[in-house]
This record gives structure tokens, C-alpha cells and sequence, in this order.
């Protein structure tokens, strides 16, 4: 696929970032587990933090398909990074460029445009994960005031965020229908962090349990129509997900460059190891699976841009490069060997990253049953 060349300039300007920026911090992000403020305040700087915000409320005016291309740059040398830009743009700005009242987009999208207020998402509870539709997170409706009661688990962006979308019934029912969105600022009495997760991998990437106790918030704080939230969860997850994909593109692209240049300098049997025909054939399978990925990423982007529905497409683009990363890094330790086993070499830390890729945002067995519904849809 070739893209505009427009996209060329905004990989290339991204790239120069990324690889001075970002890249000189990844091991001591994912050994000290924590993304620095400094480097936060940097990508809000140069418009990475609120891309696809209108100019208007002061984004840098891009497109989805730019968006997809800077977290896979940023992920390719940092994947925590690149899921904070992820999680803040897609999870917390789009529900409110695309559900959110005038008021709602003039008060929050400059602010996190700029990266003063990071965005996070918070759906999932300790007993609704993949089933969303039975979380139990109650807002009252208290007259002239909501009141919020609830705890939500693995929010990315959970300790950085300023602003929370929040998924709470607002109709005591057993499934879906009761939801309803909600913005709420995390410097409101009530929210708490209960505890940060110690993870496998983006260790740099907080992943909180979030408390609201009595959470207070005004009444035009409901986000989107009242118990249609479970639309919004499901609308924002379909471009959360194009964002993850693009993560694990980043991911999985790192690990090959780092397994081309480790094959073509190392000598064995008197010779590089990329002169062994079993070598090139794990090289030409890993970048054919990072080739159909990129292909399934730009493609939903694509049509999310074209204002084409792309739920299905952009299932199938985090499946599939999300599957890939795990594979393509889990190949590139092999190729490495007992180096790439090690943590002086950064392949262990792709391969841990590649991960959550195929968790967070769904699992892959989430994506497959998006893609059966909507291809079962079809035929009836
Ligand atoms: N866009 C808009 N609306 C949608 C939609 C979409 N893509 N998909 C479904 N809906 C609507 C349907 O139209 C329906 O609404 P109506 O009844 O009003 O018509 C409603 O949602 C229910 O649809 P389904 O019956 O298809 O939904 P379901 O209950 O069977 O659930 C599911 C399907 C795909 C499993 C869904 O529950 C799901 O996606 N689960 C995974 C949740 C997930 O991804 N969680 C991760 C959270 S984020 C995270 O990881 C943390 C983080 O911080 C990054």
C-alpha cells in the first residue's frame, strides 16, 4: 500500500523523535517502571499527545492513519510510551471529540491536546473483563449531582491521568443496557489509586486499580446519551484498537531490525549467521507477518478516516499484529540466542512488551468473535 507522501514527512518527523527522545530512555523506562514527566510534557510538545484533534481546540490536526503511524514509531523504541500516547488519544480524547457536548470538547481536548491532562479509560472491573457489559460501577442520580461508586482494573494511564472516562450503571440491569459514560477529573474527592500493577512487560506503563468512593460529579458530566454507554465503550475500543495494533507493529518492527543487525554481524560456522538459509527463511517469515500487519493497520485506518464502519477491520488489524509481535519477537530471541536471552540485549523487553498486546483493549479471543459477528451479520 502506498501512502500519501504527506505520511512520509509525518513518519519521518516522528521517527527523528523517537529515536532521540525516546529511544536513549526505554531500558531504564522499563527498568524503573515509570515514563518520565519530562519526556510527557515533550510529546505534548511536539502535538504527538492530541494528534487528531481539531486545530480549533488545539490539536495538531491529523488524521487517524498519522495517529497509527506515531505510535508505531514511538513503540518501536518504547512500547510503554507508545501506549500512554495510545490509551490518552484514542481511549480518552476520541470519546470525547466524537460523543461529547461543545462544552465537554472546549473544557477538556486543549488541555489534554497538551498533554496537561492525560486521559485514561476505565471499563473493565475485577469481574467484568472480556464481558464489559456486566460491570457493576453505579452513578445515583442525585437530583442536580451524580454520585459514583465503583473500582475499575487495569487502567492504563491510571496514575498520570487528569481525566477519566467511566463507564458506570446508571440502571441496575445484568447486562449492557444500564451503561452510561461519564467524564470525571481525578482530582475529584473520592478517586484513589487502590494499587499500580507489577507486570510482565511496558513496565513503564502504569496499570491501576482505581477506586471511586462517592465520586461527586455534575450533572453535564454524563458523556454521550444517558444508558447508551456501552456504545461509546464499543465504538472508542474499535479505534482503541487500531492503536494496539500499531503498538505491536512498532514492537514487532524493533525486533526485526535488532535480529537483521545482530545475524548480519554475527559470525558462526566462520561466517554471518545470515548466510545460513534456516536463518533467512525465520527473517523472510518474520517480515512478511510485519508486511500483512502494517497492511491490516493502514487499511482500518484508512477507512476510519474515509468514516467507513471498521470494527471489523480493526479486530482483525490487532489480531493479526498482535499474534505477530508475540511471534516475531519470540523468533527474534531465537535468533539472538543466548544474547537475546539476556538483559543487556533489548529483545527480551520486546518480547515481554509483545504480550499485552494480545490482552488489553479485548483479548485475541475478543477480536475473533468481533470478526465472526460481523462476517455472520453479513450473510443473514
Ligand atoms: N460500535 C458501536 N456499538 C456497538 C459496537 C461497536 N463496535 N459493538 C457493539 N455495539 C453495540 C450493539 O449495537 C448493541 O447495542 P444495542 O443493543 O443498543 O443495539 C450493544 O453494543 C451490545 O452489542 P453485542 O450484543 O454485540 O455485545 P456483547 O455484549 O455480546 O459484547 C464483546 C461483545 C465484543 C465481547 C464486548 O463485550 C467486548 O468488546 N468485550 C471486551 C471489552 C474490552 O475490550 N475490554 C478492554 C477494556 S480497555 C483496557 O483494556 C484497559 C485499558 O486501559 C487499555
Amino acid at each position: 500500500m502506498i501512502l500519501d507522501e504527506k505520511y512520509n514527512e509525518i513518519r519521518d518527523m516522528v521517527k527523528k523523535f523517537s529515536d532521540s527522545e525516546v529511544a536513549p530512555l526505554a531500558m531504564k523506562i522499563d527498568h524503573e517502571g515509570a515514563i518520565p514527566s519530562e519526556l510527557i510534557s515533550k510529546l505534548g510538545e511536539n502535538g504527538l499527545l492530541g494528534s487528531y484533534v481539531p486545530e480549533e481546540y488545539g490539536g495538531a490536526g491529523m488524521d487517524y492513519m498519522s495517529y497509527s503511524l506515531i505510535v508505531e514509531e514511538i513503540s518501536r523504541s518504547c512500547a510503554s510510551t507508545g501506549v500512554l500516547i495510545s490509551a490518552h488519544t484514542s481511549l480518552g480524547i476520541w470519546p470525547i471529540l466524537n460523543f461529547g457536548t461543545e462544552a465537554q470538547k472546549k473544557k477538556y481536548l486543549p488541555k489534554m491536546a497538551s498533554g496537561e491532562w492525560i486521559g485514561c479509560f476505565c471499563l473493565s472491573e475485577p469481574n467484568a473483563g472480556s464481558d464489559a457489559g456486566s460491570l457493576t460501577t453505579f452513578a445515583e442520580d442525585k437530583g442536580d449531582h451524580w454520585e459514583i461508586n465503583g473500582v475499575k482494573n487495569w487502567i492504563t494511564n491510571g496514575k498520570e491521568a487528569g481525566v477519566c472516562i467511566v463507564f458506570a450503571k446508571t440502571k441496575k440491569t445484568p447486562d449492557y443496557k444500564g451503561i452510561s459514560a461519564f467524564i470525571v477529573e481525578t482530582t475529584n474527592p473520592g478517586f484513589s489509586i487502590i494499587k499500580e500493577e507489577d507486570k510482565l512487560g511496558i513496565r513503564g506503563s502504569s496499570t491501576c486499580q482505581l477506586a471511586f468512593d462517592k465520586v461527586i460529579v455534575p450533572k453535564d458530566a454524563l458523556l454521550g446519551e444517558q444508558e447508551k454507554g456501552f456504545r461509546v465503550a464499543m465504538a472508542t475500543l474499535d479505534g482503541g484498537r487500531i492503536g494496539i495494533a500499531s503498538q505491536a507493529l512498532g514492537i514487532a518492527q524493533a525486533a526485526f531490525d535488532y535480529a537483521i543487525r545482530y545475524t548480519t554481524q554475527r559470525i558462526q560456522f566462520g561466517a554471518p549467521l545470515s548466510n545460513l538459509q534456516g536463518i533467512q527463511f525465520m527473517l523472510a517469515d518474520m517480515s512478511t507477518k510485519i508486511g500483512a500487519s502494517r497492511l491490516l493497520i493502514y487499511h482500518a485506518s484508512a477507512l476510519k478516516d474515509a468514516g467507513v464502519n471498521y470494527s471489523k477491520e480493526s479486530a482483525q488489524a490487532k489480531l493479526f499484529a498482535s499474534e505477530s509481535a508475540m511471534w516475531v519477537t519470540t523468533k527474534a530471541i531465537q535468533l539472538c540466542g543466548g544474547n537475546g536471552y539476556t538483559k543487556e540485549y533489548p529483545v527480551e523487553r520486546y518480547f515481554r512488551d509483545a504480550k499485552i498486546t494480545e490482552i488489553y483493549e479485548g483479548t485475541s479471543e475478543v477480536q475473533r468473535m468481533v470478526i465472526a459477528a460481523s462476517e455472520l451479520k453479513a450473510i443473514h
